[in-house]
């Protein structure tokens, strides 16, 4: 197996063993967990000759200094790569750090070979992209893109825990989260290597692909508030069942969805109260998450939903309170990176495809500041955000070698634009 494959697979496995929950892979926002897997990736990121730091939210940040003949590093563009290591609730292994891991052995082949680029590279392990702790995603680069929302600080867990306290608690700086916005100015743009999470790659026998576009995303909080009673005294024509004004709305809304080509709506949690098997339900708590390519549908969506709750709930005589949890509009990936990439990937495999990605991904926050590009790896039977989630060491390879490519073809575009930017070894 080929080396750098092989270490980002290891390490791949060394950071699924880090979990706040036992017997699954469970890594959120500020956890414990996420304090050790911030640490031993901040190792790795040291030991390829990278400055590393944490912001005030918690990303890990490493950085591989330009080559700039003569001239003073903080004068160089950055090029940012990376990806995320929080996870969803019994998650995969391979969902944010395959991306991070991936960059850190392309930094670390640079080292190796005493290669500078006239650019700077900083890989970014991103706190939060998945949103489980607080329902909201992208934490970690909204900040570094200086879009991050401080009203999101008096958000609380299911704890009772503020997230400005739960940033506080992990070493962080809720009060000084705007500093962490990098300078755009300097920035070339972000890429992103990440598990397609899909089955297109896998069906067309392609080790990686390049992505064109990132789906939006709409993220609800719906509650449901009926008449708590007793089980055995209540007569049925004189309920107002939380639970089934609920059950009524998670199934209308995939009724709609199914009708309408390319929309997605899922209800993901649900929290059921008081929650005893002898009491009708009084209340009912639930995500509610709806994508499209297009923004337009995916809002006309929205407004339907939220329209069919307030029907369904008003007809079971309850009452709904809809709460907007979180919105990324859809995104498109950078003309200029996604055909660098594509020409590699060909070089590479023969063929390369354009995928779009229903999945969300830090470049969509990333997109509001710099360019943005993402490569896709194939993923075993498009199995993603589950325990089986998995892929191939030399499709990980694969991934390595086009990156390598990439940032080696950017170096001398880059040096060409800027003739004393010298390309150093
Ligand atoms: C992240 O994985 C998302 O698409 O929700
Ligand atoms: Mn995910
Ligand atoms: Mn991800």
């Amino acid at each position: 197996m080929h080396r750098a494959a092989k270490v980002v697979i290891e390490r791949i496995r060394a950071l699924g063993k880090i979990s706040d929950e036992q017997g699954k892979l469970t890594r959120t926002f500020c956890s414990p967990a996420m304090r050790k897997a911030n640490n031993l990736v901040a190792s790795w990121m040291k030991e390829a000759a990278m400055e590393v730091r944490e912001d005030a939210i918690g990303n890990v940040i490493g950085r591989y200094v330009a080559g700039l003949a003569g001239r003073a590093e903080d004068e160089a563009k950055v090029l940012l790569l990376g990806s995320h290591l929080d996870t969803v609730r019994d998650a995969g292994k391979f969902d944010g750090p395959l991306g991070v891991l991936v960059a850190i052995a392309c930094v670390e082949a640079l080292h190796k070979s005493g290669t500078r680029l006239p650019f700077a590279i900083d890989v970014a392990g991103f706190a939060d992209e998945e949103g489980v702790r607080y329902q909201s995603a992208y934490l970690g680069s909204r900040a570094l893109a200086g879009t991050f929302d401080s009203k999101d600080l008096k958000r609380v867990d299911a704890n009772g825990i503020t997230m400005a306290e739960a940033i506080r608690s992990f070493g962080g700086k809720p009060d000084a989260l705007s500093a962490t916005k990098t300078d755009r100015k300097r920035l070339l743009g972000y890429v992103e290597v990440h598990i397609e999470q899909g089955p297109v790659l896998e069906k067309n026998n392609l080790s990686v692909g390049v992505v064109s576009a990132i789906a939006g995303q709409s993220r609800y909080e719906c509650n449901f508030t009926g008449r708590a009673g007793h089980a055995g005294t209540v007569p049925m024509s004189m309920r107002s069942d939380a639970l089934c004004a609920a059950a009524e709305f998670v199934l209308a809304a995939e009724h709609y969805a199914k009708r309408s080509s390319g929309l997605v709506a899922t209800v993901g949690r649900m929290e059921v109260l008081p929650g005893a098997s002898n009491v009708v339900p009084g209340e009912v708590t639930l995500t509610l998450d709806v994508r499209h390519a297009e923004d337009s549908v995916r809002e006309r969506a929205c407004l339907r939903l939220q329209k069919l709750a307030s029907e369904i709930a008003k007809r079971r005589k309850a009452q709904v309170r809809i709460e907007k949890r979180h919105e990324a509009k859809s995104v498109m990936c950078d003309r200029r990176f996604s055909r660098m990439l594509d020409k590699i990937v060909k070089q590479h495999q023969g063929k390369s495809i354009f995928l779009p990605s229903g999945a969300g991904h830090d470049a969509a926050a990333m997109a509001a500041i710099t360019p943005v590009a993402m490569l896709f790896v194939r993923c075993k039977g498009g199995i993603s955000h589950h325990p089986d989630e998995s892929a191939s060491a030399k499709d990980v390879r694969m991934a390595i070698e086009v990156m390598n490519d990439f940032l080696t073809e950017l170096g001398n575009a880059q040096a060409q634009q800027r003739p004393n930017a010298n390309r150093s070894k």
